[in-house]
């Protein structure tokens, strides 16, 4: 059986808390705000017109660059118990991921994690889209599309630095303050427990090689399905079945580079669950991830496929939209991205000519 929408009147303190306490106790409270109308099904609707096009962070005009900075404030300004104000907004992904749900009728008691599965790329699909419909609204514009972080490309391996501007709403403090632009990503970073770099930084040009080999091994080797999205997920299954080859590299490793493990125990924010989407560059990391998706599926070779396994088409989750309305969502409607109204920037991608 799929794994379904947890019940949000259920929701408890966390099953798998961050190691080390937060400065702030309340940043572990992550159940949403609850009312008892309910939630609706969503209703995949022919989206009229042409798609939104999210564009890439780096090139971003300013007047879109604008916009986006005044949705932010004014999500951040909403009232804090206000599902869609921001901090709101980064619970979803503490209490979806940190173990603030009891997966429904589960026979052995098991939290809801929806990484390191095949749950992965659906949920964080989802878990944008309903965040992007929320800042358009806020900013009177159906039409507003997140940028995404082109970290897969050189003209992208910094962070972007519309995040980089202190007076910004798109800025976050807690950022590892040795990777700020114009250090470039190593994709495949990883820190020792104590928060140091696993290994001493290349030199840009072989960063730059390493970077293209590692995309194109972890785009293009995986050709079926469950090596690239996930292992299957179901009702009963323990946490955690293991993570399909673009979350476990370079999605995590994103994570880790730009989080402040220098001065935050547990590598806040972008270093770990609960806090990641504290961050606003979180959103446009995984709209690059995302992208990913859509990208594996027009390589070239043999067609590559989406899971077609009914538990995972039918999975679901919950998420408020942009009218504070809950609305129960399935992986099923989520494969196609132009059924959800969106597409992403053509840009180039060098990774494909660096086969190892
Ligand atoms: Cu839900 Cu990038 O993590």
């Amino acid at each position: 059986t799929p794994i379904v929408a947890p019940d949000l009147s259920k929701c408890h303190k966390l099953k798998d808390p961050p190691e080390f306490p937060p400065v702030d106790p309340a940043d572990v409270k992550c159940c949403a705000p609850f009312s008892t109308k309910g939630a609706i099904d969503f209703t995949p609707s022919r989206p009229s017109g042409k798609s939104r096009i999210r564009p890439a962070a780096q090139w971003l005009h300013h007047d879109e660059l604008a916009k986006y900075k005044k949705a932010v404030e004014l999500m951040k300004a909403l009232p804090e118990d206000d599902p869609r104000n921001f901090i709101q907004q980064a619970k979803v992904h503490c209490a979806y991921c940190n173990g603030a749900y009891d997966q429904v009728k589960s026979p052995s008691d098991q939290y809801i994690q929806v990484h390191n599965s095949w749950l992965f790329f659906p949920f964080h699909r989802w878990y944008l889209y309903f965040h992007e419909k929320i800042l358009g609204k806020l900013i009177g514009d159906p039409t507003f599309s997140l940028p995404f972080w082109n970290w897969d490309d050189p003209s992208g391996y910094t962070i972007p630095t519309i995040f980089d501007d202190p007076t910004s709403s798109l800025y976050d403090e807690n950022r590892n303050q040795t990777h700020l632009p114009p250090t470039i990503i190593d994709l495949n970073y990883t820190e020792t427990d104590d928060g140091h770099p696993s290994k001493p930084p290349l030199p840009d040009p072989e960063q730059i090689a390493s970077n293209h080999y590692t995309m194109y091994r972890q785009m293009v080797h995986c050709k079926i399905g469950t090596l690239f999205f996930g292992n299957p997920y179901r009702t009963g299954s323990p946490p955690s079945p293991g993570a399909g080859s673009i979350e476990n590299v370079p999605h995590s490793p994103v994570h880790v580079w730009t989080g402040d493990s220098n001065r935050r125990a547990n590598g806040e924010d972008m270093g770990h669950f609960y806090s990641a989407g504290r961050d606003p560059v979180f959103y446009s990391h995984h709209a690059n991830v995302d992208r990913m998706w859509n990208i594996w599926k027009t390589l070239p070779g043999p067609k590559r496929v989406d899971i077609s396994d009914p538990d995972y088409l039918n999975s679901s989750f919950v998420f408020y939209d942009e009218n504070a309305q809950l609305v129960s969502v399935k992986v099923g409607d989520s494969l196609d991205s132009r059924k959800l109204g969106y597409v992403y920037e053509d840009v180039p991608i060098d990774w494909l000519k660096y086969k190892p």
